[in-house]
């Protein structure tokens, strides 16, 4: 197995840092998209609020595979190739991407919104009775208990967004399990590939996973009641 890592090293590492691009781009342009989702789902604009909702339901009620094929083949048969000079595949890349981005707004929409909601609304009321604006109480008061809530929670969807970039390699990215399937076609061997990959993967999830349990714990300590 290690010499099978010696040989093909740069099969592996380039997947490994594929899928962390594609994860910090979609958790970066989710927090963007999912912030504004929650804005429309607590709108008091009832459409709005409606079509927000109905995206959320969607989105996370199907499998992400099933969304990623939907979307690239839907794509394609509407005629839509998007294509870049001196990048291959960069259709793919596009495509996968959106569906990715699309697929952690909603779980991001719903992280926001409960992490604002789970701030005690007396908290408002004791800052709108001191004279606090609105505006001046939600930056204030309401925003930094909120964040709180919404950190670690955001960095937990990243972690997660990593394991998940394995499906779009159905559609053709070259991620890090496509490279494992790329390199069992050329060294003919079916297992090793895999159980690289699984190391490769532990090695981004773990500490990662156990930096937002330490940044948990802090940032409840810090609480004081
Ligand atoms: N694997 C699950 C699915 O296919 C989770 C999808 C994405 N999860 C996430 N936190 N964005 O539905």
């Amino acid at each position: 197995m290690v010499e099978l890592f010696g040989k093909y090293h740069e099969h592996f590492l380039g997947g490994a840092y594929m899928a962390l691009i594609l994860s910090l781009i979609t958790v970066f342009c989710g927090t963007i998209l999912g912030t504004l989702a929650a804005l429309g789902k607590m709108s008091r604009f009832k459409p709005l609020k409606w079509i927000v909702s109905a995206y959320i339901e969607i989105f996370r009620s199907t499998p992400l595979m099933v969304q990623v094929m939907i979307i690239y083949f839907g794509a394609a048969a509407c005629g839509l190739k998007i294509n870049v000079p001196f990048m291959k595949d960069f259709n793919s890349f596009f495509w996968g991407l959106l569906v990715l981005i699309l697929n952690s707004s909603a779980y991001i929409a719903e992280i926001i919104r409960s992490g604002i909601n789970a701030v005690d609304h007396g908290q408002v009321e004791a800052a709108r009775s001191l004279g606090m604006s609105h505006a001046l109480t939600l930056k204030m008061v309401v925003l930094p208990q909120a964040l709180r809530n919404i950190l670690p929670a955001l960095m937990n969807e990243f972690v997660a967004i990593i394991k998940e970039t394995s499906i779009v390699s159905l559609v053709g990215i070259t991620e890090l399990m496509f490279s494992a399937k790329d390199v069992i076609s050329i060294s003919y061997r079916t297992l090793e590939p895999y159980v690289i990959t699984a190391i490769l993967y532990f090695i981004m999830v773990f500490p990662l996973s156990k930096l937002v349990g330490y940044l948990e714990r802090r940032l409840n300590a810090s609480v004081t009641r």
